[in-house]
């Protein structure tokens, strides 16, 4: 057995001893949570022999962040997860301190190769290094590549840092290997690097693909790279964003894509426009895969960075993944929605044409916490109404709102009388515009996660909710005059 006696044998013991104290009612019943302790970034996800295989930043010994291993669950529809024994832990010279994200590639001789960043201690005494490295295997067990780094620093262009030099997305082309690697320069920030390969191991810097520019943040991290149709899509997730004023970006951690095309004999990558991956509170770091059927699959940490410190610890795991979501662009836009197999998990369907609300009223059946919900807003057909609010995970006084204001053409998602007792960001402003006199919302709530689709996913917004199971009244509400609905809900099972 390759790994006896080391790291990794110890993370897998203690996970499943710890894992067997946990309970299925503990978890979100869709969403993937660590097997047990700590989890953050989606990686490796891939589909190999026969199933998806989705990887992540995980620390088994604790609810927080700490040196990082590798957790693995596997699922043929992206909403049962079936968990795996852990795959890596920081346990060799090159990634002592940390085995950070990364992705796989399946190789043509059937073994399945995970590209990730390892961390290590600067031998002169400053801040822990950064250096890219490789383990294949066959989707159990991994063996390290003996000559790890395969990316050592010393193929960083001038101005690079060593320490934020991470997050390695490999992909096969024309014969060659490519990764994307963030980094951090000096003056141009946030960066993405490409670097290419003919057999996964030797590798040689190409050239920048994009960077902040000084704008979109100060260091970038999980970079992503794909074409979607003719669009060429770069993913990344900016730090230390500063807020603008069109409402795309909010203070901080943001996910961001960058749409634009890419000319593969030059490998420049020409940027046309800049938009958020998702608008919520609650998510981060999205990576994705291509489906056999040819859909590209997003999948994102659903936590935040900001948050985790004081975010309550109610279980002894901590982290929770997104719902995936099928990636398209409609009109310049990254669009998403949820992966179509949830409608698999449709029970009983209650539809309800052309409502008419004014005053704040709950709609017969329309309620629950595990719940696929459509509602339409009839913009067009509701000339009076200023604003419209749908309330949902309500009872004992709390609830969550997404109110749209119609007139100026915006939503607010606002958890801030969820329950929540910490002074952590609740509200996010986003832009909300009709579309053929229509807006149309569609929420997906898995007892404390919520995902918010606006007009077929050309924004998203995903947060938690600390509000009590009990707590599942829905309620819709006018003002200025009445609104006209469509609503359809199916209850998940
Ligand atoms: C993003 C991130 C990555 C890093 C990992 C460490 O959330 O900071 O850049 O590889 O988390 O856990």
């Amino acid at each position: 057995m390759a790994h006896e006696g080391t790291k990794l044998n110890a993370a897998r013991a203690f996970e499943c001893s710890a894992a067997e104290k946990i309970s299925a009612g503990d978890r979100p019943s869709f969403h993937l949570t660590p097997l047990t302790g700590w989890m953050n970034d989606p990686n490796g996800f891939c589909w190999y022999n026969g199933c998806y295989h989705l990887f992540y930043q995980y620390y088994p010994y604790d609810t927080v962040w700490g040196p990082m291993h590798w957790g693995h669950a596997t699922s043929t529809d992206l909403l049962h997860w079936q968990y795996q024994p852990c795959t890596l832990a920081p346990d060799t010279i090159p990634d002592g301190m940390g085995c950070f994200s990364g992705s796989s590639l399946p190789l043509p001789d059937g073994r399945l190769l995970l590209m990730y960043t390892g961390v290590t201690a600067d031998p002169q005494g400053g801040k822990n290094l950064q250096v890219q490295c490789v383990a294949s295997g066959d989707g159990i067990d991994f063996v390290k590549e003996e000559n790890n780094p395969v990316i050592p620093r010393t193929l960083l262009p001038e101005g690079y840092s060593a320490v934020d030099f991470r997050d390695p997305k490999i992909w096969y082309e024309g014969g060659s290997y490519y990764c994307a690697v963030a980094s951090r320069h000096t003056e141009n920030l946030g960066s993405v690097l490409l670097f290419e390969s003919l057999d996964a191991l030797h590798w040689k810097f190409v050239t920048v693909l994009d960077s902040s520019r000084g704008q979109l943040g100060r260091m970038w991290e999980c970079p992503d790279f794909f074409a979607l149709g003719n669009t060429q899509v770069l993913l990344v997730s900016p730090q230390e964003v500063q807020a603008t004023a069109d409402g795309e970006f909010h203070c901080g951690d943001n996910t961001a894509a960058l749409l634009g095309s890419y000319d593969r004999t030059t490998h420049v990558f020409t940027r046309r426009s800049v938009q958020a991956v998702d608008q919520g509170l609650d998510f981060y770091a999205p990576q994705t895969t291509l489906a056999p059927d040819g859909r590209r699959i997003l999948v994102g940490w659903m936590q935040s960075w900001a948050t985790t410190p004081t975010a309550p610890r109610r279980h002894t795991w901590f982290g929770r993944m997104s719902l995936p979501r099928e990636l398209a662009v409609h009109n310049g836009r990254l669009c998403q929605q949820p992966v179509r197999e949830i409608e698999t998990l449709w029970a009983d369907e209650i539809r309800l044409e052309g409502v008419t609300v004014a005053a704040p009223t709950g709609l017969p059946g329309i309620g629950g916490r595990s719940l696929d919900l459509t509602v339409t807003v009839d913009v067009a057909a509701s000339p009076d109404c200023r604003c419209f609010a749908l309330r949902f995970a309500e009872g004992g006084g709390r609830f969550v709102e997404v109110r749209c204001d119609l007139a100026k053409g915006s939503l607010t998602f606002d958890r801030s009388c969820g329950g929540c007792r910490r002074d952590i960001p609740h509200i996010r402003t986003l832009p909300a515009v009709p579309r053929e006199g229509r807006l149309t919302l569609r929420l997906i709530l898995d007892l404390d996660c919520a995902e918010l689709f606006l007009n077929g996913g050309e924004r998203t917004v995903s947060a938690l909710l600390e509000a009590p199971a009990q707590a599942a009244g829905i309620s819709f509400r006018a003002e200025g005059g009445p609104v006209r609905l469509t609503v359809v809900q199916h209850t998940l099972r």
